[in-house]
């Protein structure tokens, strides 16, 4: 089962409660599911799938459905056969949705998918329209990769009219076309030139990172795979899984070893530089899980807080990792749900940034400058701080630490682990 069924299991089992039997189902066959989004005042459901966008209502029966592929493409074309000649082969390919937004001030769905390099259709919330399918500038192209599992954004209101989207994406070994990072305009009108433009650029910075050619080179298959995606006050995060260049270059037998992060950056920030990254996992009798697989940002309920010592507004992210460093695209099937409060990961952001500007470790962010940098002390702080200490790089200044995960697990809470993961495995403790 992928990982987005096991949401669409977990929305059921939260809304219908403890003591219901009946749960109300949704099921295809001709595709399969990939990202969900349910709309917060209407609470209708919107579903992305291979070749298909869904709308449901609320106990789940099916209101509408797009068409959004199979397309004719081939992976090497860009830009697309429409815009310019492609000389290579096209045949009809799958287009797999790789992002579902609901974007509230422009009343519509940001659906992007995995052909012609990752394009973007609008559709309108009521009935899945398609408002617009921007493709005329090479901002418009957010990454070809194909897994699901690798994109995910967060849409942040910037004024009444304008919203700006992070969009964190798998690029495939393209870093001279994608940036895995970036921050883009998100205007009212669909076809703009405008639209997807990055939020800032001149000479020296701009909203985005790239992935160094030099990490390429060193690493071909290195990437970035962004699990999830969310905003709180004025910070943005994401989870990513990547290689850990280091543990793999260490390692005799070549094998390849991931490791999961928290990216946190303030939301205003037009030059990237509050740009920090963190190692997150967890240990359970004394077995390490560093696979993220799926997240979601929650309030804990009055039940669960209690059982935390929490209070009830407390944000926490529930997440679940599955066991050990390797093999990210077969994870092993042993995994578990740890939750984390966001006060608490940002304390040790925190933390970890003030020791480091008191000169502590090291930056630590070897995939990005491919060297260990020592930490510089200067001032803390969110925007601005940042730039203070000038250097011949911008991505001097990010933050980072290789060194043992917080542990500010709260608990394992294996209760939800069957239905939330879809695992075989799943017990209650
Ligand atoms: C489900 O919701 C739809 C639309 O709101 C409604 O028309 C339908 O009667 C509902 N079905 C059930 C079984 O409750
Ligand atoms: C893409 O183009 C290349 C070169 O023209 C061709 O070898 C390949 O089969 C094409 N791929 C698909 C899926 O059609
Ligand atoms: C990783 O997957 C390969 C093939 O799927 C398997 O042979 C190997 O045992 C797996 N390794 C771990 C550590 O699970």
């Amino acid at each position: 089962m992928g990982p987005l069924q096991s949401l669409l299991l977990l929305f059921l089992t939260c809304s219908v409660g403890e003591g219901a039997s009946v749960f109300p189902t949704f099921a295809v066959s001709d595709t399969s599911l990939t990202h969900l989004a349910v709309h917060k005042h209407t609470g209708d459901v919107y579903l992305g799938a291979v070749n298909r966008i869904f709308k449901l209502s609320e106990n789940l029966t099916e209101l509408r459905s797009h068409l959004t592929g199979p397309i004719a493409d081939n992976s090497s074309c860009y830009p697309p056969p429409s815009v310019r000649v492609c000389t290579h082969k096209l045949s009809p390919t799958d287009n797999v949705n790789r992002l579902l937004l609901i974007d509230y001030t422009g009343k519509r769905v940001v659906a992007c998918g995995s052909v012609w390099q990752g394009i973007c259709q609008f559709l309108r919330l009521d009935d899945l329209f398609k408002l617009g399918e921007p493709h005329h500038r090479k901002e418009h192209y957010l990454s070809g990769a194909r897994e699901p599992d690798s994109m995910a954004g967060v849409i942040v209101d910037q004024d009444v009219e304008q919203s700006k989207l992070f969009i964190g994406t798998s690029i495939d070994g393209k870093s001279e076309y994608f940036p895995t990072l970036s921050s883009r305009r998100l205007v009212q009108d669909e076809e703009s030139a405008e639209m997807f433009r990055l939020v800032y650029q001149d000479e020296f910075v701009s909203s985005q990172i790239k992935v160094p050619s030099d990490t390429l080179s060193l690493h071909p298959s290195f990437d970035i795979y962004y699990v999830y995606g969310f905003v709180s006050k004025i910070f943005v995060y994401f989870l990513t899984l990547q290689l850990d260049t280091q543990q793999t270059l260490l390692d005799a037998t070549g094998e390849k070893f991931f490791t999961s992060k928290i990216v946190r950056m303030c939301s205003g920030d037009l030059e990237f530089y509050s740009y920090v990254e963190f190692p997150i996992g967890c240990t359970k009798d004394g077995v390490e899980y560093r696979l993220i697989q799926s997240a979601y940002l929650s309030r804990p309920g009055r039940k669960l807080a209690q059982a935390l010592g929490i209070p009830e507004d407390e944000e926490v992210l529930f997440t679940v990792f599955s066991q050990g460093q390797k093999n990210r695209s077969n994870p092993p099937r042993e995994s578990v749900l740890c939750l984390f409060t966001l006060s608490q990961i940002n304390l040790h952001i925190k933390m970890r940034i003030q020791s480091c500007y008191h000169g502590e470790g090291k930056l630590s962010l070897p995939w990005l400058l491919n060297k260990e940098l020592f930490c510089i002390s200067t001032v803390s702080g969110c925007i601005g701080a940042f730039t203070e200490a000038q250097g011949p790089s911008p991505w001097r200044f990010h933050l980072s630490s290789q060194e043992h995960y917080p542990s500010h697990h709260l608990s394992f809470i294996e209760l939800c682990h069957t239905v939330l993961c879809g695992c075989a495995k799943g017990r209650r403790e």
